[in-house]
């Protein structure tokens, strides 16, 4: 851990703001948490974790009131932090780009908190956000009347997946560090030395992941507007990858080939990579669809055409509708028709729904007046939010529940758990064998072998004879 540890206050206690604070007290250095939700604070401070995510609550049950505190009072947490991030959220706004409202509300509270007074400060970008934030934050600064010499604002973008956001923060595949200045720069490289010199991965109580001291997390410094558009047009290219892969997937299946060969031969090319390439109900989640809309907008405002993330937005968008069709196709008519749907959260290992293409599936057949019985390891409390149980929207406590008498399966989330069903307590549940899988999670093979109907993405549909192939019957 580290031998010189910065005081840092970390505004905002959501998935990016939570984790960077209970990772940089396992990292050796003293933090304070801030949010004003009180009621947040309170559950943190009792040791409570309000997000579903690996190691969270082990990290905060070790650190907590020894490295890592919480609290609502945003002026005393400034005063006594050598850095301060901003870590709310960035929400997409009418026209694409981002509300920055939250993040300027931050500045202004952080200016008058600090006045006139106190020493050097670096303001540092944890939200998602776009180009030439940190100037307009160094505005808002100065206009509250803070001195300029007495801080200086540095982009640190962060890249953590949901699910795996505790590894992905402490063995990133890089930390990128934008700062104008070799003084600003030197605080944040002071805050990650533990990672990037190796100290942390050779403490016997590390969370095991890819780094480790003979190789270390590379930083790189950049200026503030590339580090911002590093996060943009990183989730802009990843999302595209996911569009791409989806694309091909449709024309796969048109010509009877298999996506997910298509997708292994051309991963195992290195300067493709295989990740991120996987077909299916396309991206959601709080980050990709928000960030590629965003990214538009910010290109538009510079006057750049960048019409290829318009693409990438609507092959998203078409790959919820191919889905609904082919339940369409296997079915003929929906009203009436009972329909287990396996998944809720936008993907495995989460229990967040936010954009969820699983909960668009399902909005648009509950509104063709089918009735759905939904499964999920861990979405459904925030799914009845959104979708409330009633008569045509139900819950069942396990996959065989729901699929008990339904006139077809879907699979709308990649879940290990549904990756490894009892296909013949499956094929018993059911009133009629047909799965619709949105994810590939199996083999069309093995489905045929436990007598089902399979139509999966980019790959032939596998019906079973009793079943006719209803090819051609819906364009
Ligand atoms: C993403 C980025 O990966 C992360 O770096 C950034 O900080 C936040 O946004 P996250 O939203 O947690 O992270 O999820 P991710 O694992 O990237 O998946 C995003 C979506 O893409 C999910 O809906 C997932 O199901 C889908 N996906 C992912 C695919 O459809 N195919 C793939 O091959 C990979």
């Amino acid at each position: 851990m580290t031998t010189n540890p910065v005081s840092i206050c970390v505004i905002g206690s959501g998935y990016v703001g939570l984790v960077a604070a209970v990772c940089f007290a396992e990292m050796g250095h003293t933090v304070t948490c801030v949010d004003n939700d009180e009621a947040k604070v309170k559950m943190l401070r009792q040791g409570g974790v309000p997000i579903y995510e690996d190691h969270l609550a082990g990290l905060l049950a070790k650190h907590l009131h020894h490295g890592v505190e919480f609290t609502t009072d945003l002026a005393g947490a400034v005063e006594r932090s050598e850095a301060v991030f901003i870590a709310v959220g960035t929400p997409q706004g009418d026209t694409g780009a981002a509300d920055l409202s939250f993040v300027e509300a931050v500045v202004s509270e952080i200016a008058r908190s600090i006045g006139s007074r106190g020493g050097y400060k670096v303001i540092v970008e944890k939200s998602t956000v776009p180009v030439y934030t940190n100037e307009w934050i160094r505005r808002v600064m100065q206009r509250h009347g803070v001195d300029a010499a007495s801080f200086e604002v540095v982009s640190n973008p962060e890249f953590l997946r949901e699910g795996t956001a505790v590894i992905d923060f402490l063995h990133p595949d890089r930390i990128v560090v934008g700062a104008n200045t070799e003084r600003s720069a030197e605080v944040l490289r002071r805050i990650y030395a533990p990672l990037t010199e190796g100290s942390y991965y050779s403490q016997p109580e590390a969370l095991p992941g890819c780094c480790n001291a003979q190789r270390p997390a590379p930083l790189l410094v950049t200026s503030a507007q590339s580090s911002e558009i590093i996060k943009h047009a990183s989730n802009a290219f990843l999302a595209l990858k996911i569009s791409f892969i989806n694309a091909v997937a449709n024309l796969a299946e048109a010509v009877d080939a298999d996506i997910e060969d298509i997708a292994a031969g051309m991963g195992l090319d290195t300067r493709i990579g295989p990740r991120f390439l996987k077909a299916g109900l396309g991206y959601g989640g709080s980050c990709f669809p928000k960030d590629v809309a965003a990214f538009h907008w910010v290109a538009q405002q510079q006057g750049v055409d960048f019409q290829l993330l318009q693409e990438v937005r609507k092959i998203n968008e078409t790959q919820k509708n191919i889905f609904y069709n082919k339940v369409l196709s296997a079915l003929w008519t929906l009203r009436g028709k009972r329909l287990a749907a396996l998944g809720l959260a936008f993907k495995a290992d989460t229990d967040d729904i936010r954009d969820s293409p699983a909960i668009d599936v399902i909005r648009k057949l509950l509104d063709a007046g089918t009735i759905i019985t939904a499964y999920d390891p861990a979405a459904m409390d925030r799914a009845k939010e959104v979708l409330p149980p009633s008569e045509k929207m139900r819950y069942a406590s396990n996959v065989y529940e729901a699929a008990k008498d339904a006139d077809a399966v879907l699979i709308l989330t990649e879940w290990k758990e549904f990756a490894n069903l009892d296909l013949p307590r499956l094929n018993q549940a059911v009133h009629f064998p047909i799965v619709i899988d949105g994810r590939n999670l199996y083999k069309p093979q093995q489905m045929a072998e436990h007598g089902f109907t399979y139509v999966s993405v980019g790959r032939p549909a596998n019906y079973q004879a009793q079943q006719g192939k209803p090819r051609n019957l819906l364009v």
